[in-house]
């Protein structure tokens, strides 16, 4: 059966809903902070498991950034406080640069952008940035998109898939990838914000120097170990139970340990699931969506389960780094550091003698 408009318009309506939740939330003001943060640290990585909603986090983020500076960008068209854009899978070893920038050029709005060159040899006036004609190399790019990024006074690039940067043969190339981004924030001044799965940290932490550099933020997953995400993931059930446009409210919530294992906690696999689940019982007539709908229209064991062991590495990874950063403070012996009375200052009470002095 096709589906009519109305059915066509509800399940348009579904798919943009975006429910907010507890991580997300918490992910999002972390991120805000850091973004905000005058410090000299000026990459950020959002992590996170495959369908947690990161994509979803950096679209947010995007559209409450424009909206709080809206009124600065009527006054002065041409400023564009944040940008945001996703890498496309390289080839093994090939990622390419040129594109790279292209694609960040273009979501600045720049005009002109595949004819752009070194703006010192380009002509001037109106079409400054062009160049007879000449085809962009990727220092022209480059060049270009540093001065977009400066005119437009963009404060922060946002990549998503960012760990297409690092799909490289040898761990020297991957700090000379790293190298290349973190010397465009630094000559652009924007803070650089790449999202990505767990794979990003591990990168990182290959070495030293590079996770120096970086501030890192966890968008995990709901863990039915903690109590609060227990309760936190059977409300953004019940907000989907009475988002969902059927005639009959499905009942979700009993249905919260079989949701729970085909969703691995994770928001945005829970919402393409669903989606697809109201698309079958809008198709098939039906009143509301049911276990069996469900059933169908779930991910399989196999794929869920290789998911699930890449977020027990990832989450590995996060405490681990926790316990390294207690371990360390223990080696350096940080705690004497910490406020003491000062012993230096003695008897508080001058002129009386301490009771233990005199020998009996
Ligand atoms: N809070 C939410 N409310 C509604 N829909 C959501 C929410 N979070 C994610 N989604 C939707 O779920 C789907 C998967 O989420 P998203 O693409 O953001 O996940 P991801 O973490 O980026 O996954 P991947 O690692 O595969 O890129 C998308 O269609 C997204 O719009
Ligand atoms: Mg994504």
């Amino acid at each position: 059966m096709n589906l009519n408009k109305d059915s066509k318009k509800l399940l348009s309506e579904f798919d943009a809903y975006t429910s907010p939740h507890a991580k997300m939330a918490e992910a999002l003001k972390e991120l805000k902070e850091e973004v905000m943060a005058d410090e000299n640290i000026n990459i950020l990585l959002v992590v996170g498991p495959s369908g947690v909603g990161k994509s979803k986090l950096a679209e947010i983020f995007i559209e409450e950034i424009l909206d709080s500076m809206e009124e600065e960008m009527i006054k002065d068209t041409s400023f564009i406080p944040i940008t945001g854009i996703e890498l496309p899978n390289p080839d093994l070893g090939n990622f390419n640069w040129k594109d790279f920038y292209y694609r960040v050029l273009l979501s600045l709005n720049e005009p002109l952008v595949d004819r752009k060159t070194n703006v010192n040899r380009g002509v001037r006036n109106n079409d400054r940035y062009v160049n007879e004609g000449r085809k962009s190399t990727v220092g022209d790019l480059r060049r270009s998109l540093e001065r977009a990024i400066y005119h437009r006074r963009t404060r922060a690039i946002i990549i998503d898939e960012a760990q297409h940067f690092f799909r490289l043969k040898t761990g020297k190339a991957v700090a000379e990838q790293f190298n290349s981004i973190k010397s465009l924030a630094n000559m652009s001044g924007a803070k650089i914000i790449l999202f990505g799965t767990y794979d990003l940290i591990s990168i990182m932490n290959l070495d030293g120097q590079l996770s120096r550099r970086v501030e890192e933020i966890h968008f995990p997953r709901y863990d039915l170990n903690n109590e609060k995400d227990v309760e936190d993931f059977i409300n953004i059930l019940y907000t989907f139970q009475r988002k969902l446009p059927v005639e009959k409210p499905p009942d979700l919530l009993s249905e919260r340990k079989y949701i729970y294992e085909k969703s691995l906690g994770c928001v945005g696999i829970l919402k393409t699931w669903l989606q697809k689940s109201l698309r079958e019982t809008i198709k098939n007539g039906e009143e509301t969506i049911t276990l069996e709908s469900l059933r169908k229209t779930s991910m399989n064991h196999t794929k869920l389960l290789t998911l699930f062991k890449e977020i027990v590495v990832g989450e590995e990874i996060f405490k681990e780094s926790k316990s390294d950063a207690i371990e360390l403070k223990k080696m350096l012996g940080v705690e004497n550091l910490e406020d003491k009375p000062n012993k230096r200052k003695g008897n508080n009470n001058p002129g009386k003698r301490k009771p233990n002095r005199d020998e009996v």
